[in-house]
């Protein structure tokens, strides 16, 4: 297992090499690209759930609850590679129907986890794009 580059530049024009997963995290466009099964486990939900792979390489994803399911601040998007993610477990599905933005692609960023080499890109709302933002916790307002 070799050391990860976490300033790795990801050559966005080439796709994934072989045996590779290439993470995307949106809206910052950060990518980061590594053997599949190569990463230690960071202690941050499930292992290589994106939550993992966030804190492997010091993107920050929200996750007040530590990771287990408690909580909805590291809701995503999944916009690309749904095929290659865990399926939701019951306790995922239940949680989430507290989270708010839920959309047919939202997952816990810390229970979805990677389970092939591939192309992932993934969204953090901009509630929690707020929270880094600010440093504190977005109050949701919604005028209509
Ligand atoms: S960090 Fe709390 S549910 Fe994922």
């Amino acid at each position: 297992m070799g050391e990860i580059n976490k300033d790795q530049v990801v050559d966005l024009s080439k796709p994934a090499g072989e045996g590779m997963v290439r993470v995307t995290f949106e809206p910052e466009g950060r990518t980061v690209e590594f053997p599949f099964d190569s990463l230690p486990y960071e202690g941050h939900g499930e292992p290589m759930s994106f939550l993992d792979v966030a804190e492997n390489f010091d993107i920050f994803l929200d996750h007040a609850c530590g990771g287990v399911c408690a909580c909805t601040t590291c809701h995503l998007w999944v916009k690309d590679g749904a095929n290659g993610i865990s399926e939701p477990e019951d306790k995922e599905l239940d949680r989430m129907e507290t989270a708010a933005d839920l959309q047919l692609n939202s997952r816990l960023g810390c229970q979805a986890v990677i389970e092939k080499p591939g192309t992932y890109v993934v969204e953090i709302p901009k509630w929690n794009r707020n929270y880094v933002q600010e440093g504190k916790p977005a109050v949701a307002v919604k005028n209509d």
